[in-house]
């Protein structure tokens, strides 16, 4: 490959969410760093539910070609001239923000407050699996939720994960557990349920079934913490019933139907995470996931976290990720899929 030139994948036309992405590869300019950005050499992405909805940015007649993807972990090739965090030959993990390019291609523009240093002792592959989930699972617990990062604060306090086998939930519930909550994860598969628990969930209850019994039936009234990862409208009436007075819930995805008015006579508190809002406002705050990320690889290295990886496509090429993405549309994947470089047609 030419010094002057990158492949990248993506796609030209917009199309149906629901449907695995048409991606190509196409050969393209290597984007040079300036100001706080660093240019990556991509070793390894993960996939998202988030990849398939860059289709619904794009205006119909729109054909422009864009580069998909979020996740990446690679290695520092070249630092713009206001970088101060990393240097060339740094290994570095991050998810990126939802108004450039993606991780798809080989070498990748990203702002350096937005980039944590990779775990020492995970590969480029295990690492993917780890930086966008856990930046949402970090800012939703401790920014939004309110939740002290002191474990010996939380002691006896309990959160309720809706959705604690997939992506976002495999690292909710170890952090939730790290930070000292007791943690209640819903799944609905003998599979997913073993999956919690294996990673952080002392207690599962079935997201397809009524909640409020089943808390009931392990002894909690109510909670004081509610994570929703997953399908938030149909899960409204529920949350309302299982929240505490006083009680905080955060949802990961827009709610399109009113809030339900019982939320008022608790003073329940209902926030919203998108893991890009710190980046695409270029907030003042943005540098905290840089620090979020650099504290993520402290902790697996230290064998408190582990990689969410479960599947493992390679190389970074179309037609394996147009398999990774037909497994994510299922809606039924238990941790991450991961597709690791080389990058080929
Ligand atoms: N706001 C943000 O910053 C942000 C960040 C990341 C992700 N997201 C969004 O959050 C959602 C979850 O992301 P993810 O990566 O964790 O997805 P994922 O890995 O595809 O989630 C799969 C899991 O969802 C569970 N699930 C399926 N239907 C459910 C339902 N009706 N209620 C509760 N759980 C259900 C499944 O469990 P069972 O098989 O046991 O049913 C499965 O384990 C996606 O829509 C994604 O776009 C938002």
């Amino acid at each position: 490959m030419s010094t002057e030139t990158m492949k990248a994948i993506g796609f030209y036309k917009p199309g149906d969410v629901k449907e695995p992405m048409d991606l190509e590869v196409v050969e393209m300019e290597r984007p040079k760093p300036a100001g706080r950005d660093l240019l990556v050499q991509v070793k390894a992405v993960s996939v998202n539910p988030t990849d398939l909805r860059t289709r619904d940015a794009k205006k119909d007649g729109d054909e422009s070609f864009t580069v998909v993807g979020r996740d990446a972990a690679g290695i520092v090739a070249e630092v713009g001239e206001d970088c101060s965090l990393f240097k060339p030959g740094d290994e570095v993990w991050y998810a990126g923000t939802n108004n450039r390019p993606g991780s798809q291609s080989e070498f990748q523009l990203v702002d350096e407050r937005i980039v944590g240093k990779k775990p020492k002792s995970l590969d480029f592959a295990q690492a993917a699996a780890l930086p966008l989930t856990s930046l949402t699972a970090y800012e939703a617990m401790f920014d939004r939720l309110g939740i002290s990062e002191n474990a010996a604060d939380n002691k006896g306090k309990s959160i309720l994960i809706i959705g604690a086998a997939g992506g976002v939930g495999s690292i909710a519930t170890q952090i939730a557990k790290q930070a000292g909550l007791t943690v209640i994860g819903t799944a609905s598969r003998p599979q997913t349920v073993e999956w919690a628990k294996e990673h952080g969930a002392d207690y599962t209850i079935n997201h397809r079934e009524p909640l409020e019994p089943q808390l009931k039936e392990l002894g909690f009234d109510n909670v004081p913490y509610i994570f929703c990862l997953s399908a938030t409208d149909e899960h409204m009436t529920d949350m309302t019933t299982v929240i505490a007075p006083q009680g905080k819930i955060c949802s990961i995805l827009p709610a399109f139907k009113p809030l339900d008015p019982r939320l008022f006579a608790k003073s329940v508190t209902f926030a919203y995470e998108l893991m890009y809002t710190r980046s695409v406002f270029q907030t003042e705050d943005m540098i905290r996931q840089h620090e979020l990320l650099d504290r993520l690889a402290d902790d697996v290295d230290a064998g408190e976290l582990e990689t969410t990886k479960t599947e493992h496509f390679t190389p970074i090429s179309p037609s394996a990720l147009k398999e990774a993405y037909s497994n994510l549309l299922t809606g039924r994947t238990i941790g991450k899929i991961v597709v690791e470089g080389p990058f080929e047609e």
